[in-house]
Protein backbone atom coordinates (compact mmCIF):
# COMPACT_ATOMS: atom_id res chain seq x y z
CA UNK A 1 0.00 0.00 0.00
CA UNK A 2 0.91 3.56 -0.87
CA UNK A 3 1.17 5.77 2.19
CA UNK A 4 -0.24 9.35 1.33
CA UNK A 5 1.53 12.01 3.38
CA UNK A 6 -0.23 15.42 2.91
CA UNK A 7 -2.15 18.45 4.96
CA UNK A 8 -5.44 18.05 2.65
CA UNK A 9 -7.69 17.65 5.64
CA UNK A 10 -10.99 16.84 3.34
CA UNK A 11 -8.72 13.90 1.69
CA UNK A 12 -8.02 12.57 5.49
CA UNK A 13 -11.24 12.59 6.51
CA UNK A 14 -12.70 10.99 2.97
CA UNK A 15 -10.28 7.97 3.63
CA UNK A 16 -11.92 7.96 7.00
CA UNK A 17 -15.54 7.28 5.74
CA UNK A 18 -14.09 4.99 3.24
CA UNK A 19 -13.02 2.60 6.20
CA UNK A 20 -9.23 3.63 5.15
CA UNK A 21 -6.48 4.31 8.19
CA UNK A 22 -5.41 7.72 8.91
CA UNK A 23 -2.37 8.84 11.50
CA UNK A 24 -2.98 12.13 12.89
CA UNK A 25 -1.30 14.58 15.16
CA UNK A 26 -2.81 15.60 18.35
CA UNK A 27 -1.16 17.80 21.26
CA UNK A 28 -0.08 14.83 22.93
CA UNK A 29 1.10 11.75 20.52
CA UNK A 30 0.03 11.28 16.75
CA UNK A 31 -2.67 8.65 16.35
CA UNK A 32 -3.62 6.63 14.23
CA UNK A 33 -8.04 7.24 13.38
CA UNK A 34 -10.61 4.78 12.07
CA UNK A 35 -14.57 5.13 11.81
CA UNK A 36 -15.31 4.33 15.39
CA UNK A 37 -18.68 3.09 13.94
CA UNK A 38 -17.06 0.76 11.44
CA UNK A 39 -16.38 -2.44 12.86
CA UNK A 40 -14.11 -3.62 9.48
CA UNK A 41 -11.85 -0.37 9.97
CA UNK A 42 -11.00 -0.88 13.99
CA UNK A 43 -10.21 -4.53 13.05
CA UNK A 44 -7.91 -2.97 10.31
CA UNK A 45 -6.28 -0.71 13.40
CA UNK A 46 -5.76 -3.69 15.27
CA UNK A 47 -3.84 -5.18 12.53
CA UNK A 48 -1.93 -2.76 11.10
CA UNK A 49 -0.18 -1.66 14.87
CA UNK A 50 -0.44 -5.25 15.89
CA UNK A 51 -2.00 -4.60 18.88
CA UNK A 52 -3.17 -7.21 21.14
CA UNK A 53 -7.04 -8.07 20.71
CA UNK A 54 -7.76 -7.17 24.20
CA UNK A 55 -6.60 -3.93 24.40
CA UNK A 56 -9.46 -0.90 23.91
CA UNK A 57 -9.04 2.13 21.62
CA UNK A 58 -9.70 5.32 22.59
CA UNK A 59 -12.32 7.23 20.49
CA UNK A 60 -11.98 10.77 19.61
CA UNK A 61 -14.85 13.66 19.33
CA UNK A 62 -14.79 17.22 18.16
CA UNK A 63 -17.11 18.77 20.39
CA UNK A 64 -18.65 18.30 24.13
CA UNK A 65 -21.88 17.47 23.06
CA UNK A 66 -20.55 14.65 20.41
CA UNK A 67 -20.11 12.80 23.62
CA UNK A 68 -23.04 11.78 23.63
CA UNK A 69 -23.10 10.15 20.62
CA UNK A 70 -20.13 8.17 22.18
CA UNK A 71 -21.37 7.37 25.63
CA UNK A 72 -24.40 5.55 27.15
CA UNK A 73 -24.73 8.08 30.12
CA UNK A 74 -22.20 10.80 31.14
CA UNK A 75 -21.80 10.94 35.41
CA UNK A 76 -21.42 14.35 36.92
CA UNK A 77 -17.60 13.71 37.47
CA UNK A 78 -17.44 13.39 34.04
CA UNK A 79 -19.12 16.50 33.08
CA UNK A 80 -17.17 18.56 35.63
CA UNK A 81 -13.71 17.23 33.84
CA UNK A 82 -15.31 18.13 30.34
CA UNK A 83 -16.06 21.24 31.29
CA UNK A 84 -12.36 22.03 32.42
CA UNK A 85 -10.38 20.17 30.67
CA UNK A 86 -12.00 19.64 27.18
CA UNK A 87 -10.28 19.94 24.79
CA UNK A 88 -7.14 18.73 26.09
CA UNK A 89 -5.24 15.56 26.95
CA UNK A 90 -7.39 13.74 29.06
CA UNK A 91 -9.30 10.47 27.91
CA UNK A 92 -12.41 9.66 30.05
CA UNK A 93 -13.95 6.12 30.29
CA UNK A 94 -17.69 6.15 30.39
CA UNK A 95 -20.09 3.33 29.70
CA UNK A 96 -20.05 2.72 25.72
CA UNK A 97 -23.03 3.65 23.22
CA UNK A 98 -24.18 0.88 21.31
CA UNK A 99 -22.93 3.48 18.40
CA UNK A 100 -19.88 2.82 18.74
CA UNK A 101 -18.42 -0.53 17.50
CA UNK A 102 -17.71 -3.60 20.34
CA UNK A 103 -14.61 -4.13 18.62
CA UNK A 104 -13.17 -0.21 20.21
CA UNK A 105 -13.85 -1.82 23.64
CA UNK A 106 -12.15 -4.80 22.26
CA UNK A 107 -14.96 -6.86 24.88
CA UNK A 108 -15.37 -4.27 27.55
CA UNK A 109 -19.07 -2.12 28.19
CA UNK A 110 -17.06 0.73 28.80
CA UNK A 111 -15.51 3.29 26.46
CA UNK A 112 -12.79 6.16 26.96
CA UNK A 113 -13.67 9.23 24.86
CA UNK A 114 -11.32 12.50 24.41
CA UNK A 115 -11.68 15.89 22.81
CA UNK A 116 -8.41 16.73 21.26
CA UNK A 117 -7.26 20.36 21.10
CA UNK A 118 -4.98 20.17 18.15
CA UNK A 119 -6.90 22.34 15.46
CA UNK A 120 -5.75 19.73 13.28
CA UNK A 121 -7.64 16.22 14.95
CA UNK A 122 -10.35 18.36 15.85
CA UNK A 123 -10.86 19.59 12.09
CA UNK A 124 -10.57 15.62 10.84
CA UNK A 125 -13.38 14.36 13.24
CA UNK A 126 -15.33 17.43 12.23
CA UNK A 127 -14.65 16.94 8.45
CA UNK A 128 -15.22 13.21 8.78
CA UNK A 129 -18.55 13.95 11.31
CA UNK A 130 -17.95 10.39 13.22
CA UNK A 131 -16.41 10.19 16.36
CA UNK A 132 -12.69 8.43 15.47
CA UNK A 133 -11.30 5.38 17.29
CA UNK A 134 -7.53 6.02 17.54
CA UNK A 135 -4.70 4.31 19.61
CA UNK A 136 -1.03 5.90 19.24
CA UNK A 137 0.44 5.92 15.67
CA UNK A 138 3.32 3.25 16.65
CA UNK A 139 3.86 -0.01 15.90
CA UNK A 140 2.50 -2.14 19.57
CA UNK A 141 5.61 -1.71 21.64
CA UNK A 142 7.62 0.93 20.33
CA UNK A 143 7.68 4.81 21.73
CA UNK A 144 4.74 6.92 20.56
CA UNK A 145 5.07 9.05 17.05
CA UNK A 146 5.44 12.99 17.83
CA UNK A 147 6.58 13.41 14.48
CA UNK A 148 5.13 12.08 10.94
CA UNK A 149 8.35 10.80 10.09
CA UNK A 150 7.85 8.19 12.99
CA UNK A 151 4.90 7.69 11.66
CA UNK A 152 5.97 6.61 8.74
CA UNK A 153 9.23 4.48 9.97
CA UNK A 154 7.32 2.50 11.65
CA UNK A 155 3.16 2.13 9.40
CA UNK A 156 4.47 3.34 5.87
CA UNK A 157 3.51 0.92 3.57
CA UNK A 158 0.31 -0.38 6.50
CA UNK A 159 -1.73 2.53 6.53
CA UNK A 160 -3.71 4.98 3.52
CA UNK A 161 -2.74 8.10 4.79
CA UNK A 162 -0.54 10.20 7.01
CA UNK A 163 -1.82 13.88 7.92
CA UNK A 164 0.48 16.04 8.67
CA UNK A 165 -0.17 19.59 10.88
CA UNK A 166 -0.56 21.37 13.79
CA UNK A 167 2.65 19.72 15.85
CA UNK A 168 2.03 17.92 19.24
CA UNK A 169 2.63 20.06 22.12
CA UNK A 170 2.79 17.68 25.28
CA UNK A 171 4.68 14.46 23.93
CA UNK A 172 3.42 11.94 26.27
CA UNK A 173 -0.17 10.42 26.26
CA UNK A 174 -3.19 11.89 27.90
CA UNK A 175 -4.40 10.84 31.37
CA UNK A 176 -6.85 8.11 31.35
CA UNK A 177 -9.53 8.56 34.52
CA UNK A 178 -12.11 6.03 34.93
CA UNK A 179 -15.19 7.72 35.72
CA UNK A 180 -17.85 4.90 35.72
CA UNK A 181 -16.55 4.67 39.52
CA UNK A 182 -18.11 6.92 42.14
CA UNK A 183 -14.83 8.19 43.03
CA UNK A 184 -13.22 8.51 39.54
CA UNK A 185 -9.66 6.67 39.41
CA UNK A 186 -6.40 7.77 37.15
CA UNK A 187 -6.01 4.31 35.12
CA UNK A 188 -2.96 5.88 33.25
CA UNK A 189 -1.04 9.24 34.03
CA UNK A 190 -0.73 11.71 31.22
CA UNK A 191 -0.85 15.41 29.78
CA UNK A 192 -3.74 16.69 32.64
CA UNK A 193 -1.47 15.89 36.14
CA UNK A 194 -3.89 14.47 39.41
CA UNK A 195 -3.92 17.24 41.09
CA UNK A 196 -5.27 19.43 38.11
CA UNK A 197 -7.85 16.35 38.29
CA UNK A 198 -8.36 17.28 41.76
CA UNK A 199 -9.12 20.74 41.44
CA UNK A 200 -12.13 20.06 39.74
CA UNK A 201 -12.84 16.16 41.82
CA UNK A 202 -10.70 16.66 45.12
CA UNK A 203 -11.82 12.70 45.38
CA UNK A 204 -10.06 11.32 42.19
CA UNK A 205 -7.54 8.72 43.40
CA UNK A 206 -4.65 8.04 41.59
CA UNK A 207 -3.47 5.23 39.69
CA UNK A 208 -3.63 2.22 41.78
CA UNK A 209 -0.21 0.97 42.40
CA UNK A 210 1.53 -2.27 41.10
CA UNK A 211 -0.82 -5.46 39.86
CA UNK A 212 -4.21 -3.18 40.87
CA UNK A 213 -3.32 -0.86 38.55
CA UNK A 214 -2.78 -3.54 35.14
CA UNK A 215 -6.46 -5.31 35.71
CA UNK A 216 -8.32 -2.39 35.34
CA UNK A 217 -6.23 -0.11 32.27
CA UNK A 218 -5.85 -3.36 29.88
CA UNK A 219 -3.10 -1.45 27.91
CA UNK A 220 -1.08 -0.65 30.83
CA UNK A 221 0.04 -4.41 30.97
CA UNK A 222 2.02 -4.71 27.96
CA UNK A 223 5.83 -3.89 27.12
CA UNK A 224 5.47 -0.40 26.38
CA UNK A 225 7.41 2.63 24.80
CA UNK A 226 10.46 1.03 24.39
CA UNK A 227 13.54 1.60 22.03
CA UNK A 228 15.52 -1.16 20.61
CA UNK A 229 18.02 0.14 22.61
CA UNK A 230 18.07 -0.54 26.59
CA UNK A 231 16.91 2.49 28.85
CA UNK A 232 18.38 2.83 32.44
CA UNK A 233 16.99 5.09 34.55
CA UNK A 234 19.61 7.06 36.83
CA UNK A 235 18.92 9.18 40.17
CA UNK A 236 21.22 11.91 38.92
CA UNK A 237 23.67 12.18 35.80
CA UNK A 238 26.86 12.03 37.74
CA UNK A 239 28.64 9.07 38.18
CA UNK A 240 27.55 7.14 35.38
CA UNK A 241 30.02 4.23 35.21
CA UNK A 242 30.44 3.61 31.19
CA UNK A 243 29.20 7.01 29.23
CA UNK A 244 31.20 5.52 26.12
CA UNK A 245 29.37 4.88 23.04
CA UNK A 246 26.00 5.27 25.39
CA UNK A 247 23.21 8.50 25.45
CA UNK A 248 21.80 10.57 28.26
CA UNK A 249 18.73 12.54 28.49
CA UNK A 250 17.84 14.87 31.71
CA UNK A 251 17.75 17.56 33.77
CA UNK A 252 21.14 18.05 34.73
CA UNK A 253 24.52 18.40 33.28
CA UNK A 254 26.52 14.71 33.56
CA UNK A 255 30.60 15.28 34.82
CA UNK A 256 32.04 14.39 31.06
CA UNK A 257 29.04 15.35 28.78
CA UNK A 258 31.70 14.62 25.82
CA UNK A 259 32.31 10.90 27.16
CA UNK A 260 28.53 10.36 25.66
CA UNK A 261 27.78 9.47 21.94
CA UNK A 262 24.94 11.58 22.15
CA UNK A 263 23.91 14.28 25.32
CA UNK A 264 21.02 15.67 25.36
CA UNK A 265 20.12 18.07 29.14
CA UNK A 266 16.74 19.84 28.99
CA UNK A 267 15.71 22.52 31.14
CA UNK A 268 12.62 21.10 32.72
CA UNK A 269 9.90 18.48 32.74
CA UNK A 270 8.02 19.57 30.29
CA UNK A 271 10.72 19.92 27.44
CA UNK A 272 11.69 16.42 28.76
CA UNK A 273 8.10 15.07 28.03
CA UNK A 274 8.11 16.62 24.97
CA UNK A 275 11.72 15.24 23.62
CA UNK A 276 11.43 11.77 25.01
CA UNK A 277 9.90 9.65 22.07
CA UNK A 278 11.29 11.50 19.52
CA UNK A 279 15.22 11.03 21.24
CA UNK A 280 14.26 7.42 22.22
CA UNK A 281 13.93 6.74 18.02
CA UNK A 282 16.74 9.03 17.02
CA UNK A 283 18.96 6.69 19.91
CA UNK A 284 17.99 3.90 17.72
CA UNK A 285 18.46 4.99 14.57
CA UNK A 286 21.88 5.64 15.63
CA UNK A 287 22.25 1.83 16.95
CA UNK A 288 22.86 2.89 20.49
CA UNK A 289 22.66 0.14 22.75
CA UNK A 290 22.63 1.82 26.28
CA UNK A 291 20.35 5.05 27.01
CA UNK A 292 20.54 6.72 30.34
CA UNK A 293 17.64 8.50 31.33
CA UNK A 294 17.37 10.62 34.45
CA UNK A 295 14.93 10.52 37.01
CA UNK A 296 12.65 13.52 37.48
CA UNK A 297 10.26 14.28 40.61
CA UNK A 298 7.09 12.22 40.22
CA UNK A 299 4.59 15.34 40.51
CA UNK A 300 2.93 17.12 37.88
CA UNK A 301 4.06 16.07 34.59
CA UNK A 302 6.64 14.12 36.13
CA UNK A 303 4.49 11.46 37.29
CA UNK A 304 3.57 10.57 33.33
CA UNK A 305 7.14 11.07 32.72
CA UNK A 306 8.36 8.41 35.31
CA UNK A 307 5.63 6.21 34.26
CA UNK A 308 7.06 6.06 30.70
CA UNK A 309 10.16 5.95 31.54
CA UNK A 310 10.13 2.60 33.97
CA UNK A 311 7.79 1.35 31.66
CA UNK A 312 10.64 2.03 28.58
CA UNK A 313 13.08 0.26 31.15
CA UNK A 314 11.49 -2.86 31.63
CA UNK A 315 13.35 -5.38 29.43
O1 LIG B 1 -3.01 10.82 24.01
C1 LIG B 1 -3.58 9.78 23.74
O2 LIG B 1 -4.38 9.22 24.50
C2 LIG B 1 -3.27 9.15 22.37
C3 LIG B 1 -3.84 10.08 21.30
C4 LIG B 1 -3.71 9.51 19.92
O3 LIG B 1 -5.17 10.40 21.59
N1 LIG B 1 -3.83 7.84 22.27
C5 LIG B 1 -3.34 6.78 22.96
O4 LIG B 1 -3.97 5.58 22.68
O5 LIG B 1 -2.42 6.87 23.75
P1 LIG B 1 -3.37 4.17 23.09
O6 LIG B 1 -4.22 3.19 22.42
O7 LIG B 1 -1.94 4.14 22.80
O8 LIG B 1 -3.64 4.09 24.64
C6 LIG B 1 -4.97 4.00 25.11
C7 LIG B 1 -4.97 3.65 26.57
C8 LIG B 1 -4.58 2.21 26.80
O9 LIG B 1 -3.84 2.12 28.00
C9 LIG B 1 -5.94 1.51 26.91
O10 LIG B 1 -5.88 0.32 27.63
C10 LIG B 1 -6.75 2.58 27.63
O11 LIG B 1 -6.32 3.80 27.07
N2 LIG B 1 -8.19 2.42 27.38
C11 LIG B 1 -8.87 2.68 26.23
N3 LIG B 1 -10.18 2.36 26.37
C12 LIG B 1 -10.34 1.89 27.63
C13 LIG B 1 -11.44 1.37 28.37
N4 LIG B 1 -12.65 1.28 27.84
N5 LIG B 1 -11.22 0.97 29.65
C14 LIG B 1 -9.97 1.06 30.21
N6 LIG B 1 -8.89 1.53 29.56
C15 LIG B 1 -9.06 1.94 28.29
MG1 LIG C 1 -0.02 3.56 22.73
Amino acid sequence: MNTIVTEDIALAASLILKGELVAFPTETVFGLGADATNGDAVAALFEAKERPADNPIIVHVAARSDVAHVAAAVPSTAERFMRSFFPGPLTLILERHPNISSAVSAGLSTVGVRMPENETARALVAAAARPIAAPSANRSGRPSPTTWEAVREDLGGRIACILKGAPVRIGLESTVVDCTTEVPCVLRPGGIALEALQTVVPETKGRPSGSDGDVRSPGTRYRHYAPRGRVVVVETAEGIASPEGAAYLGLSIPEEPQAFAVCEVVPDAEAYARRLYEFLRECDRAGIETIYCERVEPAGLGTALMDRLERASRG
